[in-house]
């Protein structure tokens, strides 16, 4: 099934990814065992999407501090904080990133005079500790979300927030894929999510794979078929929630809420709460990543605008929590008043 599709594989202690960059033509997999080939996976998008980039880092940690040859747990823990700096600064959006790193850090402050293989043995325990509780909330927020879900619903989605952004069932697709399972038939608008197209080639192939009736369309067509009454509900994925709910995630998701807005279509973000960061007051706080502008000017390696054309960049815009219905993830779907609601969920998480 396509919500099973893993893109991160740790296989007898050796770390695997697919190359995204190769899909829908190709289906490769990639060794990482160096931090200048998890950096490059990570800024390249050969791994992406939040939960997967968290669950990514924490095991390529390992893979790579086993790789080093460590003489003692002084130097374990000094390597261990090098890796985690450098792998943090790789994409500055999404939290799970720094949030798994530093998940892993804390769990091992306590070994203080262990030998460096307990230390390496402990490390790898609690990244798959991570992977598992993510693909976990995946398969959670799938079961919360497909309560939402009715027969014959239009359902639009942006980027890719299925199984290839987590590592399996996905955070958006989770509850389509459940829905899918009980029976339901929905058809699934794709933004084709330009400039990377994560849409079109991950989205899109991906809901085919798992038979769902998919349409894929140019990120400029959403607001005729809201129009035409095509679509009854928008599920995205995100990158990270501040406080007041106030959402990052996949340039183009703000002005698909305004859209749904105007149009009174609800508006929910599927997230793990990994995703959420309550040290972020408001969505002004979040650092958003801006990229090459050649991703701009060429699709693929063929340029479609003049090669010296100004362009402007962003990978993630901010959608304002009062444009969004609700918020779906593992522990229930969350409604506002979010601010409240948000840190009464976390509480114990
Ligand atoms: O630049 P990307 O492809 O990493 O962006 C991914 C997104 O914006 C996803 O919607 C988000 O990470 C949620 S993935 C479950």
């Amino acid at each position: 099934m396509a919500y099973q599709i893993k893109p991160i594989l740790w296989e007898n202690g050796s770390l695997k990814i697919i190359d995204q960059t190769l899909l829908p033509s190709e289906l490769k997999y990639l060794d990482i065992k160096t931090i200048e080939e998890a950096e490059d996976a990570i800024k390249s998008l050969r791994v992406r999407g939040a939960p997967a980039i968290g669950i990514f880092a924490g095991l390529a940690l390992v893979a790579i501090l086993k790789n080093m040859n460590l003489q003692n747990i002084m130097e374990a823990h000094r390597k261990m904080s090098e890796v985690s700096e450098r792998l943090k600064k790789t994409r500055p959006t999404a939290v799970n990133l720094a949030w798994a790193l530093d998940y892993i850090k804390k769990s091992a402050e306590q070994l203080k005079e262990d030998s460096v293989e307990n230390f390496l043995l402990w490390i790898e325990s609690t990244a798959l500790e991570i992977y598992r509780k993510e693909t976990e909330a995946c398969r959670m927020i799938g079961i919360y979300g497909s309560s939402i879900i009715n027969e014959g619903d239009g359902i639009l989605t942006h980027c890719n927030a299925g199984a290839l952004a987590t590592c399996e069932y996905g955070t958006a697709l989770a509850p389509i894929y459940l829905s899918k399972k009980e029976g339901k038939n929905v058809k699934v608008f794709v933004d084709e999510t330009r400039p990377l197209f994560q849409g079109a080639r991950l989205t899109a192939w991906e809901l085919m794979q798992g038979d769902i009736q998919t349409v894929l369309i140019c990120d400029n067509m959403a607001g005729v078929l809201m129009r035409e009454r095509k679509i009854n509900i928008v599920i995205t994925g995100a990158d990270r929630v501040a406080r007041n709910g106030d959402t990052a995630n996949k340039i183009g998701t703000y002005s698909l809420s305004i859209l749904a807005k105007y149009h009174n279509i609800p508006f929910y973000v599927a997230l793990p709460t990994s995703t959420f960061d309550l040290s972020v007051k408001d969505g002004s706080e979040i650092p958003i990543e801006y990229r090459n502008p050649e991703e701009v000017r060429k699709i693929g390696e063929r340029y479609i605008a003049p090669k010296d054309v100004e362009v402007y960049n962003p990978a993630f815009d901010v959608t304002p929590g009062e444009n969004i219905t609700a918020f779906i993830t593992e522990k229930g779907i969350i409604y506002p008043p979010f601010e409240e609601n948000i840190v009464r969920t976390l509480k114990d998480r």
